[in-house]
């Protein structure tokens, strides 16, 4: 099976909303998502949207490594899971600020505000329709490549832009940790926990 070409920032195929699949059991659509699932393990990374693959339809793929585990209690380790046409409701109106990582903008992340705790929808391949709450990094995951399908990308979710940086230099535990605690302590909300994440 091929790697997939991932489009970057600035691709206008990132910004359009997309496309419901008309037919979540066609050949071509589960020939996409094997495709979309090793590439995403390949890259590596925890998600990818199909318009990320410039394929502007509403399908994207997941996983919850089980090494998140150690990170947040809330986190079951979720096998590569694919979601087709999803509907995605935020359970919560509190927001809490996370790391994420885009397979779309390599080797950078930022702090993202997102809700604690979601329920979504959507099918398989096999028309199977997947319901479930999820909270922590994967209610997380599951909203940044569900933004993916409305063309709307972590940047555009960002409200602290000192939590913006190159991995390379955020790596530095140090540094991140300084640049995250100055953030908070101007920010008017303590409770920020960080996660990392690349999707
Ligand atoms: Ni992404």
């Amino acid at each position: 099976m091929p790697l997939l070409k991932i489009a970057r920032m600035g691709h206008p195929v990132l910004l359009r909303r997309c496309e419901p699949v008309p037919d979540p059991g066609a050949p071509g659509i589960r020939q996409l998502v094997a495709n979309m699932i090793q590439t995403m393990e390949d890259a590596p990374g925890v998600g990818l949207a199909a318009p990320q693959v410039h394929v502007p339809l509403r399908l994207f793929v997941f996983r919850v490594p089980g090494e998140r585990r150690e990170k947040d209690p809330d986190d079951r380790p979720v096998g590569p899971t694919v979601l087709i046409n999803p509907e995605l409701e935020l359970l919560s109106e509190e927001r809490v600020v996370g790391w994420e990582g885009c397979l779309s903008i390599p080797g950078m992340r930022a702090g993202v505000p997102r809700a604690p705790r979601v329920r979504y929808r959507g099918m398989d391949c096999d028309g199977n329709v997947l319901e479930r709450e999820a909270t922590g990094f994967h209610a997380r995951v599951v909203q940044h490549e569900y933004d993916h399908l409305d063309g709307i990308l972590y940047t555009m979710r960002m409200t602290d832009f000192r939590l913006f940086g190159f991995n390379e230099e955020l790596n530095r535990v140090a540094a991140a940790q300084a640049v995250a605690a100055e953030a908070q302590a101007a920010a008017a909300e303590p409770q920020s926990t960080i996660a990392e994440a690349r999707l």
